[in-house]
């Protein structure tokens, strides 16, 4: 195998978009990957056949496959670690297995590197989960949003880190860990803390993902429960955005070694539950029938990233609008019933 830039969890939904952009971009890609998710296989599937040449599978479990993970780091000439145990739900319900995955498969693959002979660069996909609950944060409350009272351009990385959830937790452990192996062992580690990531290829669930589970389901007639008042706030950022920013990293990974960000769509792109319900309905000309059940544990009333930081020192800003963005989203949606009615016929059978 040739060397090439590797990407655990590369059959998710990050993972296979970033695959395609670095492929395009003359990179080769090595996946590490399990398959665990619901739709990795899929989107595995239709990487290969789309670039046989250029994209390399090897099949492991982060927490446990060490030998398989070395293999892995050696074929690597950046790295960027997606793989994990993705929904606040699940965390709650099986707080091993999140930790396992998040925690001990970070550190499984930090030592791989740290062991390493070339030691390639590793950027990994924290979560502006590690804020928690942000109680220091005045917010207020309009028909459709929360809004953020004093902090209009977002919470910065400056904003004391305070774990809420085990996945809060487990993230924020490997967040911390991965910053800590650029400062005690040199190795050329940067970590996006990233707020919520939307578009083709994601297969959303209502555990993790709700933004396309919302236009999954508003497309393929399945029941939309909105838990809490449906004022949430997130700053959405498209796919496009956030791998065009992945790959200028890794460019010049050095440059940006030990680096916090925190990355999304910024205040430019907000959006609350409400708002998008009524965009999506205003998008696919038809009501979109949805109930509301009690709020969940660790979800944030408000999140906006500031994204001056990484501006700044990188030039990156989001180039997608989120009406844009939601636009491709429902598109390939659109042209993907299929996968979706199969996936639910398989829930029922
Ligand atoms: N999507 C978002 O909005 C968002 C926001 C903040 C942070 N993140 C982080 O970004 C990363 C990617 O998110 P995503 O939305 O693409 O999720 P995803 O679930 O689509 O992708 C994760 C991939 O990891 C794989 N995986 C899970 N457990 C594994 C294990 N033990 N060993 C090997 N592979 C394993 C899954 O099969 C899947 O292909 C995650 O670490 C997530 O925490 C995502």
């Amino acid at each position: 195998m040739q060397n090439a830039f590797g990407v655990t969890g590369g059959a998710g939904f990050i993972g296979t978009n970033l695959c395609q952009k670095l492929v395009l971009a003359s990179h080769p890609v090595v996946i590490f990957d399990d398959l665990s998710r619901v739709g990795a296989e899929k989107n595995l599937r239709w990487l290969c056949e789309k670039y046989p040449q250029q994209v390399h599978f090897i099949r492991g479990d982060i927490a446990k496959d060490k030998e398989k993970l070395k293999e892995f780091v050696e074929h690597s000439d950046v790295i960027f670690h997606l793989a994990g145990q993705v929904a606040v739900t699940k965390s709650l319900a099986d707080p091993k297995h999140d930790f396992a995955v998040n925690v001990h498969g970070t550190f499984n693959l930090l030592e791989a590197i740290r062991h390493s002979d070339k030691k390639p660069g590793l950027i990994y996909a924290s979560t502006n989960k590690v804020y928690g609950d942000l109680v220091d944060l005045q917010v207020s409350e309009n028909r459709y949003r929360f809004e953020l009272v004093n902090s209009p351009l977002g919470v910065t990385e400056k904003q004391p880190l305070d774990f809420s959830s085990p996945y809060g937790c487990s993230k924020g452990a490997a967040d911390q860990y991965v910053r800590d192996y650029a400062r005690s062992y040199g190795l050329s580690t940067v970590v996006l803390r990233q707020s919520c990531i939307y578009g083709p290829r994601q297969f959303g669930v209502e555990d993790q993902g709700w933004l396309a589970w919302f236009v999954i389901a508003a497309i393929t007639g399945q029941p939309i429960t909105i838990y809490g008042n449906g004022k949430q706030v997130r700053d959405v950022l498209f796919i496009e955005d956030l791998t065009e920013l992945f790959l200028a990293l890794a460019r010049n990974i050095e440059c940006f070694s030990g680096e916090t960000f925190n990355v999304g769509g910024g205040p430019e792109n907000t959006i609350s539950l409400l708002e998008f319900i009524e965009a999506l309905e205003d998008i696919l000309g038809k009501k979109i029938p949805y109930g509301f059940a009690d709020a969940r544990v660790g979800d944030q009333p408000i999140y906006i990233s500031d994204i001056r930081k990484v501006t700044s020192m990188t030039g990156w800003s989001p180039k997608n609008t989120v009406k844009g963005g939601v636009t491709g989203l429902i598109q390939w949606v659109k042209e993907n019933e299929n996968l979706f009615l199969e996936h639910q016929a398989a829930q029922h059978s």
